[in-house]
């Protein structure tokens, strides 16, 4: 089916009181991994190309290789750019044939955050696209994106009220403890700041740093209006899992199917978590 928007996808997630993920594709066998089991679940899938993919020079391929993949396939899909570093990078994106792009706001002040967010949606309504922002900081370090330890890192209510009246995104990350990577011990998020959060803001809100965050807190934060979670780390991981269990064998076909089966065995169960018993 033809690509959808983040519209789309977070109406059908609030509709189900469940939450859509966004997963890092980084290269070909992960997006076929991922698309197949999404297939599978019969659930909406956001493809996000992060930094480090853009870095690598992927933007234009793994958009491709995405763009056809859901073109054959019956499910929604969303392209996404996660972490967008500025409006250039937006621009090329919305080049590409990505229908929703993040423009990364959070480490500039309040008013700055605004106005890039609101050029940000500007260019992509051009193209029928939509948009994330973020308020507070994600912790930890991804893709060479971190936050000062010392910066204040919650997000604070009466931002996300000022934000939402002065700029209307599609969706709105939330720093609430969160941390990209994997957590040192148990996470530490703030559901009552979440919940504060959801019940002034009409706005989807999203979860970054999926990996590591156990079931329980996830369906805690899907319950508190989360409706869209990213995954990167563990991808990745079960990607390479694979790959190490299997290198002996030498055979580029057995690692490449051992890695793409650790990621379809990782997705499924995020999925089925996501889906929250509501879909
Ligand atoms: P993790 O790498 O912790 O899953 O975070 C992913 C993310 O938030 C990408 O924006």
């Amino acid at each position: 089916m033809p690509l959808v928007t983040l519209k789309e996808v977070l109406s059908f997630a609030e509709e189900k009181k469940t939450a859509i993920p966004a997963f890092n594709i980084d290269n070909m066998e992960i997006t076929q991994s991922i698309m197949k089991v999404c297939e599978e679940e019969n659930y909406p899938v956001i493809l996000a190309i992060g930094q480090a993919a853009i870095r690598d020079g992927k933007m234009p391929l793994l958009a491709a290789c995405a763009r056809v993949l859901a073109k054959r396939s019956p499910i929604p899909v969303v392209i996404h750019l996660d972490h967008g570093q500025n409006l250039d990078q937006v621009r090329q994106a919305l080049d590409c044939g990505f229908t929703s792009v993040m423009i990364d706001g959070s480490r500039l002040p309040f008013e700055e955050n605004v106005a890039v967010s609101r050029e940000a949606l500007k260019l992509a309504r051009t193209k029928g696209a939509t948009v994330e922002a973020e308020l507070g900081c994600i912790l930890g370090v991804e893709d060479d994106i971190s936050h000062d330890a010392d910066k204040p890192f919650l997000v604070r209510t009466e931002d996300v009220k000022a934000f939402n009246e002065a700029v209307r995104v599609d969706a709105l990350a939330v720093g609430i403890g969160n941390a990209h990577g994997i957590y040192k011990g148990l996470p530490n998020l703030d559901f009552e700041r979440l919940s504060e959060v959801n019940d002034i803001s009409d706005v989807p809100l999203v979860l970054h740093g999926g990996s590591g965050i156990p079931a329980d807190m996830i369906q805690k934060a899907i319950s508190l209006g989360i409706r869209k979670i990213n995954v990167a780390t563990e991808i990745r991981l079960s990607y390479i899992k694979g790959l190490q269990e299997t290198v002996k064998s030498g055979d580029f076909y057995t690692m490449s199917d051992a890695g793409k089966a650790a990621v379809a065995e990782l997705a499924r169960a995020k999925i089925r978590l996501f889906k929250n018993g509501n879909a």
